[in-house]
């Protein structure tokens, strides 16, 4: 049983209901949390920040793996997820931003990432809308991206397809009885029994019942909002690949699709489970993203939506069983994948299905088990 059907939750149900397990998927709207509002970039690279070297490990792995499982998927559905491999540009607005960019690029050089200082002029000639003022840029060759909407569509499709049920009832709690999971109750109170249970809800693992003391797992809302713009019938393309770019301190990024839509992101805001676009965060992106690219504002607004990532206390993810012996035996968590949640969902998916079979779990995410959490305080929840 898969708990959570987001990109996380559908590709971990996929990769056991392919191995011959019986899978059933719950959440009340699958595929429309955080995973549908994102922007769908593969950016191990140019979404690094410092510190976060054991995270990269994670990252870059997962990154490898993305070209054959969008060629499975497609296979299994007929279906395309848009997996675009035409890199990454971040730039920098001003000189300052051009220090912040040059102290990332010395840490990625140090780090031995692939990645090329450009002159504004070399960016220009990589992507011509560019502003003629821009500062320089880093060309990132390695950081792709897929169409985050294709995706769960084709990723439904596969679950469909591969023998597991999709259940829009909501989880309330997990059940367990003599040290193990035995299965999940229902909001409505319907018990539904399992041996196993993947814990995949995004932020809203945190908020479920029944989990001993000391597995809840510690993740929290972050709020993005993000604005979907499309050029109109017949206006010239403005960009050829993904283009992030630090504005006076502030990121922005935007992801040219095939079809058109250009998406602008994001906030990064504590706000709980606050959903609202607002119209600052509107202002807020469009001004960044003019001051790049001044001809954003010719593109027509097709939606802005708010997502929440399910953050954690250190920025990575936490995949892997509970301990032994911590009372829920049975019980894998997959959840905390904050800004990498697309990026993730291969590698997460093949160590979820490696630790529910008993497989060799692939090393890269050994050390994100939610053990490392055990001794962290919890807020207690009365
Ligand atoms: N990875 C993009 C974001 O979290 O905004």
């Amino acid at each position: 049983m898969v708990v959570g059907a987001g990109v996380i939750g559908l590709a971990c149900a996929w990769r056991l209901a392919r191995q011959g397990l019986a899978v059933a998927v719950f959440d009340p709207s699958p595929g429309r949390g955080s995973s549908w509002v994102a922007a769908g970039m593969l950016a191990p690279v140019t979404e690094l920040h410092h510190g976060e070297e054991p995270l990269l490990a994670l990252t870059l792995a997962s990154a490898r793996r993305w070209p054959g499982f969008a060629a499975e998927l497609a296979g299994a559905t007929g279906r395309h997820v848009g997996y675009d491999d035409s890199g990454t540009l971040l730039v920098a607005g001003d000189a300052d931003d051009r220090r912040w960019a040059q102290e990332l690029h010395r840490y990625q050089v140090d780090l031995g990432l692939a990645v090329e200082w450009l002159t504004p002029r070399r960016a220009r000639q990589l992507e011509p809308s560019l502003a003629p003022g821009i500062a320089g840029a880093l060309w990132a060759p390695g950081d792709h991206q897929v169409d985050n909407r294709r995706l769960l569509a084709a990723l439904g499709a596969a679950v469909g397809s591969a023998g597991a049920g999709l259940f829009t009832e909501r989880v309330a709690a997990v059940e367990t009885a003599g040290g193990r999971v035995t299965g999940v109750r229902t909001a409505a109170g319907h018990t539904v029994a399992a041996p196993r249970v993947v814990l995949a809800a995004g932020w809203g693992s945190a908020s479920l019942q029944g989990l001993p003391e000391g597995l809840v797992p510690p993740v929290r809302p972050v709020k993005g909002q993000i604005l979907r713009l499309r050029h109109r019938d017949g206006s010239p393309r403005l960009l050829g690949r993904t283009v992030r770019a630090l504005v006076q301190g502030s990121v922005v990024y935007l992801v040219p699709r095939a079809d058109g839509e250009v998406v602008l992101g994001a906030t990064m805001e504590e706000m709980g489970d606050d959903t609202t676009p607002t119209a600052g965060a509107a202002y807020q992106l469009l001004r960044d993203a003019t001051r790049i690219l001044p001809g954003v504002s010719e593109l027509a607004v097709a939606e802005l939506a708010a997502g929440l990532r399910p953050g954690s206390p250190d920025n990575a993810p936490v995949v892997g069983a509970v301990p032994a012996g911590s009372g829920a035996d049975g019980l894998v968590i997959a959840t905390g994948h904050h800004r990498n949640g697309v990026l993730l969902a291969p590698l997460t998916a093949d160590a979820v299905a490696a630790l529910v079979t008993g497989g060799p779990e692939p090393p890269e995410t050994a050390p994100f088990g939610p053990a490392r959490f055990a001794a962290m305080p919890r807020p207690s929840r009365a």
